[in-house]
């Protein structure tokens, strides 16, 4: 195969955002204002992407409802919640930009849920509290619960205000970079025509969501099979804190549909098969508004130990019958409809069957608070690259996500690239040439597969790939149990090499398309599950039932891992950073987490 077999179209950018969810979106739109010409790539179109599904609210310490409400408090709150892994830095930088984050978003258009004297609605979420605990705060600024359907939307009409280029439908292959380590561009193919596309650009950023899809049973969206980390993996720079996934305690059972956090956040409560409350055990301050982590591995146990609801006992009810129907109408309409659909439930009426569900990866590329990628303990930055969402680990969510803090950092992080963007780069200056045969060994992998013969069907190699990662990478783990399934996965690299794409063409190959995305799924599991062998601890959404206690002497630190081109994980390790950037709080050093 040699490049002319391909059509190749090569343009020039000051910035390349890939992916137009709020993340990419919010970094197009900034990069736009600061003048920089800027393409955003994206596999959807950008009111399609997965932040469209993001239900509760986004969080910010605005103090709307007259609960006290303070940064400092969401600061403490954020730390606990990700058991003590999250940088103290980046926390900060987060909780103090959550306010005049959404206060933008409200000048941009956003259409929040307004309180009586018209300001932003904000409700109670998991883990958010005033004064370290002694009260639950209300700081998820809500519209409805349709929040990132709202947002979504005002990030892609300010982009089109902005003359912001977007490329739809084009699917990314890999990164270019150069031999001194810098990142030089991307190349895709525009799945309309089956064009091959070489972007340069003076950086490229990286918002490219999840892989939520490595697992059977998820909230993501089909699309999200975090192609920008797997271009990050072989391009040969880690992915840190792989082993943290974060499940979410109510997924409709069967269909994994999401029910927010939103919806205990207005008075909706669970209960096992005797009917009993049982969080009030497990957590007797927070109760169901314990952090997600604890909820679900409470709903788990309650299933392991007979509890669980149902001919199988193997889910949980969560009860918004008791709710006023105006308060489901108005603040949770979007689960109501959810819940009729999927689970033929009507809310005002009967219980809604749930199940711990994959919803997040705290886990993704390293980066600074800037955006920057970065590598290594000493945290060496990797010119040219940033990554911003749910595709980085700046590290504010640790070893477990607060919810609201994930609609959260997409903006202030997208922000921040955009400002740092702004500073290192003076808009249209000169390219250097890309090396010579840039993309050719891209386009080799990509021509093999496009032309692979094998006898397995991607469909069936990815439900192997996802069984496995459920079974095998769950809620609780252990040795024997990660070790099976590092075998399995294993296993399923083999099938890897046997796959059957049968559609040869270039244009709207979806089978092709499949065949990347199982690739871009398979390479994050092998580091998602080498990584929760390696922790020997437990730590927020990370529960091994043989090391069960957090061990703060070896494991305070943030796991980089990299994939060798024979398959083989290696490990770095870089300190968690107990440090502030300001002396407007104090760091909060590690304490048992209670809730
Ligand atoms: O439950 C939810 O609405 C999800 C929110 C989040 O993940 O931040």
């Amino acid at each position: 195969m040699t490049q002319s077999t391909y059509t190749i179209i090569d343009h020039q950018y000051d910035v390349v955002v890939l992916g137009a969810g709020g993340a990419g979106l919010r970094a197009t739109l900034g990069m736009c204002a600061a003048g920089l010409k800027t393409a955003c790539v994206t596999k959807v179109f950008p009111t399609r992407s997965h932040t469209v599904a993001a239900q509760g609210g986004v969080g910010a310490a605005l103090n709307n409802m007259g609960d006290g409400d303070d940064w400092r408090f969401h600061f403490y709150d954020t730390i606990k919640g990700s058991d003590w892994l999250g940088d103290q830095d980046a926390i900060e930088y987060m909780c103090k930009n959550a306010i005049p984050a959404v206060v933008e978003l409200e000048h941009f258009g956003v259409p929040f849920s307004r309180t009586a004297e018209g300001r932003i609605y904000q409700r109670p979420f998991g883990g958010h509290t005033i004064n370290q605990g002694e009260g639950m705060a209300k700081r998820a600024c809500a519209a409805a619960d349709r929040t990132g359907h709202a947002i979504l939307h005002t990030l892609y009409q300010q982009c089109l205000k902005h003359e912001a280029e977007f490329f739809i439908e084009y699917f990314a292959l890999d990164l270019i970079m150069d031999e001194d380590g810098k990142c030089r561009g991307l190349i895709a193919w525009c799945l309309e025509d089956g064009t091959i596309h070489r972007f340069q650009a003076h950086t490229v950023v990286l918002a490219t969501g999840g892989y939520g899809r490595a697992f059977f049973s998820c909230t993501s969206a089909h699309t999200c099979t975090g192609d920008g980390n797997a271009m990050a993996l072989r391009a040969n720079l880690p992915l840190q804190d792989m082993e943290f996934i974060q499940f979410h305690p109510t997924g409709i059972y069967g269909s994994g549909c999401l029910i927010t956090e939103g919806a205990r956040g207005e008075g909706g409560y669970l209960t096992n098969s005797t009917g009993e409350r049982f969080m009030e055990r497990y957590a007797p301050n927070a109760k169901d508004l314990a952090s997600r982590d604890v909820v679900s591995r409470a709903m788990t146990i309650e299933i392991l130990e007979g509890r669980g609801v149902g001919p199988k006992q193997d889910h949980i009810m969560l009860h918004l019958e008791h709710l006023d129907p105006k308060v489901l109408h108005e603040r949770l309409p979007g689960i109501s409809e959810t819940a009729k659909i999927f689970a033929g439930v009507d809310v005002t009426k009967e219980p809604i069957p749930v199940l711990p569900t994959v919803h997040y990866n705290m886990g993704g590329i390293p980066t600074n608070v800037h955006g920057e990628v970065v590598r290594g303990a000493s945290e060496t930055i990797v010119p040219g690259l940033m990554a911003i969402g749910e595709a980085a680990c700046v590290s504010v969510h640790g070893a477990n996500r607060l919810g609201t803090n994930s609609l959260l950092d997409l903006i202030v992080f997208g922000r921040a690239a955009a400002l740092r963007a702004k500073e290192l780069i003076a808009p249209n200056t000169a390219h250097d040439p890309l090396p010579i045969n840039a993309g050719e060994s891209t386009l080799n992998w990509f021509d093999k597969l496009r032309h692979a013969n094998g006898t397995i069907k991607t469909a069936e190699i990815r439900l192997k790939l996802q069984e496995t990662m459920q079974r095998h990478c769950a809620v609780f783990r252990k040795d024997e149990i990660l070790s099976e399934g590092i075998k399995q996965i294993d296993g399923i690299g083999h099938m890897m090499s046997d796959v059957q794409v049968n559609d040869r063409s270039l244009i709207w190959n979806t089978d092709l398309v499949e065949a990347i995305e199982l690739l871009n799924l398979y390479q994050q599991s092998v580091v998602t599950i080498h990584s929760a062998l390696n922790r020997t601890e437990s730590r927020g959404a990370h529960a091994r039932d043989d090391f069960p206690e957090r061990d703060d002497v070896n494991w305070m630190v943030h796991t980089q891992s990299t994939l060798g081109s024979d398959g083989e994980v290696s490990f770095e390790q870089r300190p968690v950073h107990l440090y502030t950037m300001t002396d407007e709080v104090s760091v909060v050093p590690p304490k048992k987490r209670t809730y």
